[in-house]
């Protein structure tokens, strides 16, 4: 799918590897593995749009005009404490990035989320911002995320999540309908309290292993 501003992954290396992060058997030391990878094919992906200039190189045979990423500079934002599990999947890519971080905790009762920590590279209008969770599931979390960046200054943005519920995805389409989406895969739907089903369980627990 690929509804203009919503890329749903098709990869089968990425859909074999969320396949293994689903499953309960799988264990903590796995799981950070796959979330790294997972999150590298995706950035793969969400990256192909970065411009390209020409410079000039000289090959040891002649010189000649070649391109490279231009200007623009990438700042990653994981929503901790589960965007953590991904940053290095990206660094992997972009090992010059900035890294941001943006903390907000789901209350228990109201599944909606609150803000204890905010720190964006500073100037942030001029960078590409990728901003990180892997589980889009009520999209409160994305959605006040995406707030804080543009209240930031953040102009250009994109959103990348390992697994999506079909509520949140909308919510956020709705709230940013100016930002480009990155899913892994879109799951069929949101239990009572509000996980994702099937989904893989807790993604913060089981990527530190607070289960
Ligand atoms: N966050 C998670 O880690 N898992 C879910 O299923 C929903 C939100």
């Amino acid at each position: 799918m690929n509804e203009n501003n919503v890329h749903i992954m098709t990869h089968p290396l990425i859909q074999h590897k969320i396949s293994m992060l689903r499953d309960k058997q799988t264990g903590t030391n796995e799981f950070r593995k796959l979330i790294e990878e997972i999150a590298t094919l995706m950035g793969y992906e969400a990256l192909r749009d970065l411009p390209l200039e020409d410079v000039e190189i000289e090959t040891p045979i002649e010189t000649c005009q070649t391109p490279m990423i231009a200007g623009k500079k990438l700042a990653i934002v994981p929503i901790l404490r589960a965007g953590l599990g991904m940053v290095e999947g990206l660094l992997a890519l972009v090992p010059s990035a900035k890294i941001g971080h943006i903390g907000l905790y789901r209350d228990h009762v109201t599944h909606e989320p609150h803000e204890y920590y905010c720190k964006l590279p500073d100037p942030i209008d001029q960078r590409l911002i990728v901003a990180l969770d892997p589980m889009l599931a009520t999209g409160g979390s994305a959605i006040a995320a995406v707030d804080f960046i543009k209240q930031h200054g953040g102009k250009q943005i994109k959103f990348m999540c390992i697994i999506a519920a079909p509520e949140g995805l909308k919510r956020l389409q709705e709230a940013h309908p100016d930002i480009q989406i990155y899913v892994g895969h879109l799951d069929r739907q949101l239990n009572e309290d509000a996980y994702i089903c099937p989904g893989l369980g807790d993604a913060g627990d089981r990527i530190f292993g607070t289960l």
